[in-house]
């Protein structure tokens, strides 16, 4: 899945080894901001450590808890004959279904069929929340209908009923018909009507199984755990054998204003209501990071980092080395750090891993690069 700020390329070109080789020095390792988990499945795929992951975000920890909570491959060809197998024929036996089709047979690139499937969207449906808040908008119809036919039939055994969720949530984020992430739906305008007839012709039951054979096929060497909720407060149940990986929002606009849809899906509400061309759900609703507000980003970088120095964590930070839309930026890191911790410092300059030594040629780099990582050790040590 696509996801605002992921780790997942630096992860080959250097950040992967360096997690390795560390985290074999500790008895866990915590990833505090695991947004769409790579950092916390990779360590927990890759070593003997036990991974926790937290975000405050409840479809990040459903991605991060499908890998970590598992020690085999789980059989999809059982539960997609099961699981999926009943969701479509539940569905297809649903009178909304037949317009559903209909719909889709009359498909034209025009603004009248994406109104005419908001309309028939607005029909109630008592199966899940994603028909009336999303279909004709993020998706289409046939693909509202089906993930909540999906969501509505998941396992009732744990694992399986999140391992299942998971592959909902990356199945949505495929086909979803908005720029990039789910912030905002595209418009039936003459310049992003192709994007929505793309987009919604994506089969929701291709990209589930799709999701679902690769999940299922994953697993962690030992099982971890998952915490939704603030990073702040997860950082008291931390000691000095745990390496921890922070990934902070770099956005002054909060997370759960890009991913409301998918964390619509991982809540397992039943019937939402939705405003706005976003369709989001009350804002008392959705979580709110001090980490995406200017006013309190700084104070709240600073509140982690004596908290995690206190508690004698050894900790290994990246972020973009200039300034951030949320007034965060790679040189008040490096200040911070510096205060409470022994910092090392390594960046990534074009795609290239270096660490930067104090030496002239470092310090150039260091005006050029992209991504900021810091190995931050505790003073006592
Ligand atoms: C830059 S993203 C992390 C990306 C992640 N490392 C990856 O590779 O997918 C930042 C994440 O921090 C989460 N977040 C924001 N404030 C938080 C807080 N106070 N506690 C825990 N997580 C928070 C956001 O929901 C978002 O998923």
């Amino acid at each position: 899945m696509k996801y605002m700020g992921s780790k997942r390329t630096m992860l080959k070109n250097g950040l992967g080894k360096l997690l390795l080789s560390e985290s074999e020095h500790f008895d866990r390792f915590v990833d505090l901001f695991t947004g769409a988990g790579f950092v916390a499945c990779y360590v927990a795929e890759n070593t003997k450590v036990p991974v926790m992951a937290v975000d405050l975000q409840a479809y990040s920890t459903v991605l991060a808890q499908a890998i970590l909570g598992r020690t085999k491959q789980s059989n999809s060809i059982d539960i997609i004959k099961k699981w999926i197998g009943t969701a479509i024929s539940l569905r297809n036996k649903d009178p909304l279904w037949e317009k559903v089709e209909a719909h889709a047979r009359a498909v034209r690139k025009t603004k009248k069929w994406v109104l005419d499937a908001r309309k028939l969207c607005g029909t109630e449906s008592k199966i899940g929340p994603i028909w009336n808040a999303y279909g004709g908008h993020y998706f289409s119809p046939a693909q509202a209908l089906t993930f909540d036919y999906l969501l509505a039939d998941l396992p009732k055994e744990k694992n399986r009923r999140n391992l299942c969720l998971a592959a909902c949530i990356s199945a949505a984020s495929e086909c979803v018909a908005s720029p990039g992430h789910t912030a905002q739906p595209f418009q039936p305008t003459k310049s992003a009507i192709s994007f929505i007839l793309d987009a919604w012709q994506r089969d929701a039951i291709v990209y589930c199984k799709k999701n679902l054979i690769d999940l299922a096929s994953r697993h962690a060497q030992i099982t971890g755990k998952v915490i939704t909720g603030d990073a702040l407060n997860a950082v008291d149940k931390l000691n000095s054998k745990d390496l921890v990986f922070i990934d902070p929002p770099y956005s002054s606009v909060q997370y759960s204003r890009f991913y409301h849809v998918l964390e619509t899906m991982a809540r397992g509400y039943q019937k939402i209501s939705v405003e706005g061309v976003g369709r989001y759900i009350p804002i008392k609703d959705r979580p709110q990071s001090q980490f995406s507000n200017t006013s309190q980003a700084k104070a709240a970088l600073k509140s982690l980092i004596r908290k995690l120095a206190a508690k004698e964590c050894t900790v290994i930070f990246t972020f973009p080395s200039g300034e951030a839309s949320n007034g965060l930026s790679g040189d008040y890191i490096r200040q911070i750090a510096g205060e409470f911790y022994k910092v090392e410092d390594y960046t990534t300059i074009n795609g290239k891993f270096s660490t930067l030594g104090g030496n002239n040629e470092g310090r150039d780099a260091r005006k050029t690069s992209s991504e900021l990582i810091l190995l931050m050790m505790p003073k006592s040590e």
